[in-house]
């Protein structure tokens, strides 16, 4: 076999990763705004270069650019209002608060107008802390707790979510025992998933998520599991019937997917409408906005998202003669997805030579892939292992004129399956010690993160007008050791 030289373009990278003209630009959509290089050619964050954060804080760790938060929180808020404005007097965005939630963010979240969408008792314990009026918080999840439900109903909850009949019922008896009804919209599968560019519509439902829409999906022939729903929340007297719900998936680009799930949700609500009489005064039509990971995502504005469904909702409702429901939202990647990278520092380098992909070279060539380890990993982004996300990756604490190599940023687990970001051009002189940052890191990171090999998970630290704070303290070998019994 011959070894090739490097050259910019690497047969082992993929189609879509083309080299950079210049390695040391940040390319714009995946970055926070307040993250430049600056004159020394370190990434600040809000006038901090990343050398500050990593002497203060060490590695790896999360840096979230605070403004930037607030404003992709208040962009989606405004957009929608304005979008909907004349059609249901604006929209109601609940943070999707899986993403990524702690105190801090909650409070920003209700300092900038929005409402929290939470998904199990502990983020309620999350809100109780931060201090959200309970009735702008909304509860989730397919298999809720006695106990979930119960705390919900002690915060006063706007809206318990709820997914199944079993669960409605349940929720009912809980309520009515108290002597309350519970406010409740019913999660409804509309047919509709999507994924990044493309969304498929099908009849029936295979998840364990919500309601179906299509008929004979109860005993009762024709009936639908949502019909069903309807009728039976309509008629409990621990019940207060808000409305319907849907989620069609998440990082999601294209705007066709929400319109067909919302104009799928009105005809059914106009016709329980006048099937029952039950009027339904709200309808969320869920999150999942895309964000950009890799220089070829190319996410919608918030404003034009909030279009396209505006015309669906003004459109459907038009034609079905009803009064437009309040409509809800529940971003959660797209506001926090961006507004974070993490920093890592770099340990260990190794080249290794690959045979050029089949196809693609007729002779024994080799190429190079340099994998570049990092102080992290799979532990505190599980995302390229689960759903083989991509990242971008660069060099943080300097510039550098060195040529591109094909680079493989990769965690110091026990696994060879422990990537970071699989393809990306660094600079060929990425050395030990030199500090990395993968941005795009806000959403279902540090959420998702583990202490697998008992390593201790990263704090995050929020950076605003120069200064940071930390609003999630990394873990300590004592918070690893401590629920450890003992023999
Ligand atoms: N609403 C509901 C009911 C949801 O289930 C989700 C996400 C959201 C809102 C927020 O979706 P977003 O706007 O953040 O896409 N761990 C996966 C994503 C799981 C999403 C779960 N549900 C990932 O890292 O890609």
């Amino acid at each position: 076999m011959t070894a090739q030289a490097n050259t910019t373009a690497s047969p082992l990278a993929p189609e879509w990763l083309s080299v950079p003209d210049d390695l040391n630009v940040l390319h714009e959509p995946l970055w926070a705004g307040g993250v430049q290089r600056n004159d020394q050619g370190e990434i600040a964050v809000a006038g901090l270069p990343v050398s500050a954060l990593k002497e203060q804080f060490g590695t790896p760790l999360f840096v979230l650019d605070e403004a930037d938060f607030r404003s992709r929180a208040r962009s989606f808020k405004d957009a929608f209002d304005a979008a909907f404005a004349d059609i249901c007097g604006g929209v109601d965005v609940y943070y999707a608060g899986k993403s990524f939630l702690c105190t801090a963010v909650v409070k920003w979240v209700e300092e900038e107008g929005l409402r929290l969408d939470t998904a199990s008792g502990g983020e309620l314990a999350v809100a109780a802390r931060a201090g959200i009026a309970g009735d702008r918080v909304a509860l989730h999840g397919n298999n809720k707790s006695d106990a979930e439900i119960t705390r919900a109903l002690d915060m006063g909850l706007g809206r318990i979510v709820v997914d199944s009949l079993a669960e409605l019922v349940r929720v009912g008896a809980i309520a009515q025992a108290r002597g309350e009804q519970a406010k409740v919209m019913l999660r409804l599968t509309p047919g509709v998933h999507a994924h990044t560019h493309e969304f498929i519509a099908t009849a029936h439902e295979d998840q364990k998520f919500g309601l179906s829409m299509a008929a004979d999906t109860t005993e009762q022939a024709g009936l639908s599991a949502a019909e069903e729903a309807v009728a039976a929340a309509a008629a409990h007297p621990g019940i207060d019937l808000l409305g319907l719900h849907c989620h069609i998936g998440s990082q999601i680009f294209e705007p066709d997917g929400f319109a067909v799930a919302a104009e799928k949700l009105l005809r059914f609500l106009a016709a329980m409408q006048e099937k029952y009489g039950i009027m339904m005064p709200e309808l969320d039509l869920g999150g999942g906005y895309g964000i950009a990971y890799t220089a070829v995502d190319t996410p919608r504005p918030p404003a034009e998202i909030a279009a396209a469904m505006a015309a669906v909702v003004r459109s459907t409702c038009a034609e079905l003669g009803i009064t437009a429901p309040r409509i809800s939202i529940e971003p959660g990647r797209a506001i926090v997805g961006s507004t974070t990278f993490t920093l890592y520092e770099v340990g260990t380098l190794k080249t290794v030579r690959v045979d050029a992909p089949a196809g693609t070279d007729a002779g024994n060539v080799t190429y190079p892939r340099r994998y570049v380890s990092v102080d992290g990993g799979m532990s505190d982004n599980a995302r390229p292992v689960l759903y083989d996300a991509d990242y971008s990756a660069v060099l943080a604490g300097r510039t550098s004129a060195a040529a591109p190599e094909l680079s493989r940023v990769v965690g110091k687990h026990c696994e060879s399956g422990d990537i970071v970001v699989r393809d990306v051009y660094l600079p060929g002189d990425v050395a030990a010690g030199d500090l990395l940052a993968v941005p795009g890191t806000g959403a279902y990171c540090w959420a998702l993160s583990s202490n697998y090999n008992y390593l201790a998970r990263p704090g995050v630290v929020a950076v605003r007008d120069g200064s940071a704070r930390l609003i999630v303290r990394g873990e300590t070998e004592e918070d690893l050791l401590n629920r450890d019994m003992g023999a």
